[in-house]
């Protein structure tokens, strides 16, 4: 059904999910969907969606299929309506994506999703955006998207500019610049329980921390940039299980409280604070789910692995390089 029909009006694309070791929670503006704080993420290789974006005469409406199903197109539409805008088209889209890991369970689905359709959507309607349009444009799927656009290491900016065109991200290095390994701990496979955008407008409506969290960001930002110029390991892991914890903080003290870990979560943030003890230089990272993402050097990756691999509750465990950045397909 969503067969080109010509002339340019399909493309695929592959974008990775990315994991923030310095994280955003909370809008700065939520029409353009501007992050209130930057961010610093590493591009993973071993997760990632495809997307194939359909431009067609005899639609009426976009039309959105995850996996396989059929699914609401509405944060879709947003990035397509500005795609169409800028390419002076009044066409609708099928949209087909695929991930090659469990939706919704934070594993930061939207970020490759969106970072996908970006690229697909820009190319089958003849558009060459540089990558920082592209950014822009994934932003406004989900801000994470921004990053995802990029490979290796990315830092998303959080922007001053009432229009938003100062909120994109840009890339630090290549995959190949610091080879690092990422374990994936599947702790569970469902959806997770709160979306994020929901999550943050709470916790900045109601969390005494949110704030604290906003005004401490530079800091972590600095922080970051430096240990990864410096390629300091130590210092980029403990930074990044640091501001995770100041974030699910932040998230406890929200009101209703999000919750994001199970008790295979607490376990394996443990197990990793155990490698540590055993002279392992591992370091977690959470996002707004139970999964547990652990940093690690690649020399380290079986050790870690395998000690996460033991933990009760503990499905799972993907391990993974740093990964490219969103590209097309054909
Ligand atoms: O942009 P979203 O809706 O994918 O939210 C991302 C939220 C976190 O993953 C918790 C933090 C981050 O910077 O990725």
């Amino acid at each position: 059904m969503d067969q080109p029909l010509g002339g340019g009006a399909t493309a695929v694309a592959r974008a990775h999910s990315n994991i923030a070791l310095v994280k955003y929670w909370g809008k700065r503006d939520a029409a353009l969907n501007t992050p209130a704080v930057g961010s610093i993420s590493v591009t993973l290789a071993a997760l990632y969606t495809d997307t194939r974006v359909t431009f067609r005469p005899d639609l009426s409406g976009d039309e959105f299929w995850l996996d396989g199903s059929r699914t609401d197109a509405t944060r879709v539409s947003r990035v397509l309506d500005l795609v169409r805008r800028r390419a002076a088209t009044d066409r609708y889209a099928v949209v087909s994506s695929t991930n090659n890991f469990p939706t919704g369970a934070g594993l930061a689905s939207s970020a490759s999703g969106f970072a996908a359709l970006a690229v697909a959507a820009a190319g089958a309607s003849g558009l060459t955006l540089a990558d920082r349009e592209l950014s822009i444009l994934a932003r406004h799927g989900s801000g994470s998207a921004a990053r995802s656009i990029f490979g290796g290491f990315a830092e998303m900016h959080a922007g001053v500019a009432a229009d938003g065109s100062d909120s994109y991200a840009e890339q630090l290095l290549e995959p190949a610049d610091w080879p690092l390994s990422v374990a994936v701990a599947i702790t569970e496979r469902g959806e997770k329980s709160i979306n994020s955008t929901i999550g943050m407008v709470e916790s900045a409506a109601t969390s005494p921390y949110y704030q604290a969290w906003q005004d401490s960001a530079a800091d972590d930002l600095a922080e970051m940039r430096a240990a990864i110029a410096a390629r300091d390991f130590a210092r980029l892991g403990e930074l990044s299980e640091y501001n995770c914890l100041k974030l699910h903080a932040l998230m406890l003290s929200t009101r209703p409280a999000l919750i994001y870990w199970n008790a295979a979560t607490v376990a394996a943030m443990h197990a990793v604070r155990g490698l540590r003890a055993d002279g392992v230089p591992a370091y977690f990272t959470i996002d707004a789910g139970p999964q547990v993402k652990v940093l690690c050097l690649p020399a380290d990756s079986a050790a870690v692995r395998g000690a996460l691999a033991l933990v009760p509750g503990v499905h799972e465990v993907r391990m993974s390089a740093l990964g490219p950045g969103a590209h097309r397909l054909e």
